[in-house]
């Protein structure tokens, strides 16, 4: 597409390497007749080129053949150690098309003949809106990239928050009402034991079965909200989970592993074991219509994994792009901030997360950091669950 000169003045900074005045001068004349304002600086030496690019130009036209340097010389300076985005267009009195197509393909946007000089203004400014589209670009991809990296910080924040408000809440509900609830209880066997009426006594039987609901209830709710069978270990929390998970959902599900016992765990990776265990469990019963589920975990060679199979329908790459599901894309964000990752894998043969997460680096270690601090560290007290 030719390009003309725009209706209104364009400003423009030139640098020249041009060891022949006379040649530059016609450079301006062109550039001039063509409808650029142009301020303009002529070099003809390596170290006057140099010292030219500490400022900024908004495009470097370059003779070819110049003495002691050259302008193929002049592009590899510029792309080595300034920006990639100063157009640069050489011209030459005669130029083979072997220097034509190196200087393409070193970076140069464009070449012109001596001869040819009609070319130069749609050139440059061809190779101005190149270089602005590149910029832009650059720009773009800059900004998305921190936008990217400020939504994965977000995402883990909310994550950290959530389980910090889950304790928060399961503290309360042990504290205030578990602890009223057992207070209740034991008043009412003391009505019941000290009333001396029959019928009273029974209502205050009937109040205790009630109070019993809401105790089992309540501590189902702090169960929910945080795991405390944590607390006897990641390998006992998840026997506990397959077979309550057998139980309710009538798939067969096997808990494998090679150890007895488990080393002590980084803080935080049990807890992202167990979320991870729990959130590819429910994804089994409301989506696979499986039959079978394998739970794998094992430690090997500094490496905790965790892997969780299933017999059922499998998954495609548009499951995963659903715009409010949030389960696996959580789980990614849960295992990152122990230093760990998860790899998913579906076939017609069924699904199989796995996380890997290894043991001793640094980040794991320091897994603790993202867990709240509440100065609550007693370990009889089922609550004090910030040690997991
Ligand atoms: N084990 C599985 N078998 C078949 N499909 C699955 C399985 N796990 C997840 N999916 C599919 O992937 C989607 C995304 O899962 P997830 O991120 O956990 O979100 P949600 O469960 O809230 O939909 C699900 O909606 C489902 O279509
Ligand atoms: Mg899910």
């Amino acid at each position: 597409m030719p390009l003309t000169a725009p209706a209104h003045a364009v400003h423009l900074r030139v640098l020249h390497l041009e060891d022949s005045e006379l040649d530059h001068e016609l450079m301006l004349a062109h550039l001039r007749a063509g409808g650029l304002e142009v301020d303009s600086r002529r070099v003809e030496s390596e170290g006057g080129f140099r010292q030219a690019l500490a400022e900024p130009w908004d495009v470097i036209v370059s003779d070819y053949n110049l003495p002691g340097f050259s302008g193929l010389k002049a592009l590899e300076i510029l792309r080595d150690q300034h920006s990639l985005l100063v157009p640069f267009i050489l011209v030459s009195g005669e130029i083979g098309e072997q220097v034509a197509v190196q200087a393409m393909l070193n970076g140069a946007n464009d070449y012109l003949l001596k001869d040819k000089l009609a070319r130069l203004v749609p050139a440059v400014l061809h190779a101005i809106e190149g270089s602005e589209a590149l910029r832009a670009k650059h720009e773009a991809d800059l900004a998305l990239g921190q936008s990217e990296q400020r939504l994965r910080e977000l995402a883990q924040h909310l994550q950290a928050s959530v389980e910090a408000e889950r304790t928060a809440i399961a503290r309360e509900i042990h504290d205030d009402v578990g602890g009223s609830l057992t207070a209740l209880k034991f008043d009412l066997a003391w009505i019941e034991r000290h009333c001396g009426n029959a019928a009273v006594a029974q209502r205050a039987q009937n109040a205790i079965e009630t109070v019993m609901l809401a105790i089992e209830s309540s501590q189902r709710i702090m169960h929910n909200l945080r795991p405390a069978i944590l607390e006897q270990g990641l390998l006992a929390a998840l026997q506990w989970m397959t077979q309550r998970f057998e139980k309710r959902s009538n798939v067969v599900t096997l808990l494998r592993t090679s150890h007895d016992t488990l080393p002590t765990l980084p803080a935080g990776v049990p807890l992202a074991a167990y979320r991870t265990a729990q959130e590819a469990l429910t994804n089994i019963s409301k989506h696979a219509n499986a039959t079978r589920v394998e739970v794998d975990l094992t430690i090997a060679r500094g490496v905790l994994s965790l892997e969780v199979s299933d017999n059922g329908r499998g998954l495609s790459q548009d499951d995963l792009g659903k715009a409010r599901s949030f389960g696996i894309r959580g789980l990614r964000e849960r295992a990152a901030q122990v230093g760990g990752w998860v790899d998913l894998s579906s076939g017609p043969g069924g699904t199989t997360i796995i996380l890997s997460v290894p043991l001793g680096t640094e980040r794991s270690k320091s897994g603790r950091a993202t867990q709240p601090d509440t100065g609550h560290h007693d370990s009889d007290d089922p609550t004090s669950w910030d040690m997991l």
